[in-house]
């Protein structure tokens, strides 16, 4: 079995962050998003990936994964020249798959338990199409399926203003070779996109198996800022204790890492919370639920619920929910009370 995932596409819910980077690669838990999908496969006994990507983020994405002999993986890349939908991505690289079986996995979808049991499901059921299915409180915004009596998918509609179900599609699907066929002869959906979900309704209609299974644990797509902060929030649920930067002063209750060459002078941190290589913090509150890029630079300041990216200052603010992106400068008179924002990469805010 081979492994695609898509991280193309123009991720427009989580602007500005994604002005001038692929969403695929904002971290959580300072990591990218797109990481935990690669390891999954790579957990699941999948090695040759192909990655989707677009001509405007592709180069980050190459840069980040490059040949994926970190993470245990052969790496190709396709570049799908516009974000025509899920199955038209799927399309561009089914030459690459050349008629062996495929887990697609969306790059901005994270699974806790990881993929491994639905691939050996999948294995040993030999279906045409396997779906994994979980059950939401915003099924529009979603693909739902929905299940006969015996549990067997019936329908599967995309983002429907009036769903029949609360099981949504999670971005992870298995698919033989039937695809090809399904992706060729369906047509674009009123936005113009050539959908997966359609894809997979065709192998309905044209009595093929599709199996679906619900997910055990959770499951995020992060494509809105809320979702990045609780994905963020669950995977540090698990977070070990690891201090081994400096802490100079202070305190550091709860799970909480320190990366090596970070160093914290009278800090107050409270876990979850994760503080990245060659961080420089002072006479600042961490936590919980925090995530603080590589070389951040924190002076009297509070941080909670919040992911600060790579090289981000902040002079006295306070930041709660917030998501800040790279190189990201506060400083000035701040307000008094916490803030929540959301801010893209090379921002300059100055308080009164
Ligand atoms: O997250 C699960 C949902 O993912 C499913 O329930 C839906 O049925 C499915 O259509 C999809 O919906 P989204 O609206 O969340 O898909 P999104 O546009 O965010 O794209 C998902 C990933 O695929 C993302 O990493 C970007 C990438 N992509 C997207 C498009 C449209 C591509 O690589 N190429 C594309 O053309």
């Amino acid at each position: 079995m081979k492994g695609v995932v898509l991280s193309g596409g123009s991720g427009t819910r989580l602007r500005p962050i994604t002005h001038s980077m692929a969403k695929q690669l904002v971290p959580v838990a300072n990591r990218p998003i797109l990481h935990y999908g690669l390891s999954d496969m790579a957990a699941a006994g999948i090695t040759e990936v192909c990655i989707i990507i677009s001509p405007q983020t592709g180069d980050d994405i190459r840069r980040s994964v490059g040949t994926g002999a970190d993470l245990g993986l052969d790496v190709s890349y396709v570049v799908q020249d516009e974000p025509a939908g899920l199955a038209h991505a799927l399309g561009c690289a089914l030459p690459w798959v050349d008629g062996d079986d495929v887990l697609m996995y969306l790059g901005d979808n994270m699974v806790k338990r990881g993929v491994a049991d639905v691939v050996d499901d999948y294995r040993d059921k030999d279906p045409n199409c396997q779906i994994l299915l979980t059950r939401v409180d915003n099924p529009s915004a979603f693909g739902v399926a929905e299940l006969d009596d015996r549990g067997q998918v019936m329908r599967l509609v995309e983002k429907p203003s009036v769903p029949k179900s609360d099981l949504a599609l999670v971005g992870v699907y298995l698919f033989d070779d039937s695809i090809s066929e399904a992706i060729d002869s369906i047509q674009p959906s009123a936005r113009g996109e050539l959908e997966i979900t359609d894809a997979i309704q065709w192998l309905i209609d044209h009595d093929r198996t599709v199996n679906s299974s619900v997910v055990r644990g959770w499951w995020k797509d992060t494509g809105r800022k809320e979702d990045l902060l609780h994905a963020n929030q669950l995977v540090m649920r698990d977070l070990e204790p690891d201090v081994q930067g400096e802490v100079i002063g202070g305190q550091v209750r709860g799970p909480v890492q320190v990366a090596a060459g970070a160093r914290l002078i009278d800090c107050d941190v409270t876990g979850p919370a994760i503080i990245g290589p060659r961080a420089d913090l002072r006479r600042t509150t961490i936590g919980p639920n925090t995530a603080i890029g590589a070389r951040c630079e924190l002076l009297d300041a509070s941080v909670e619920e919040s992911i600060l990216m790579e090289d981000v200052t902040v002079h006295g603010w306070r930041l709660r929910s917030s998501l800040v992106g790279r190189s990201t400068r506060l400083r000035g008179a701040a307000p008094s009370q916490f803030v929540e924002l959301t801010l893209g990469e090379q921002c300059e805010v100055i308080g009164e």
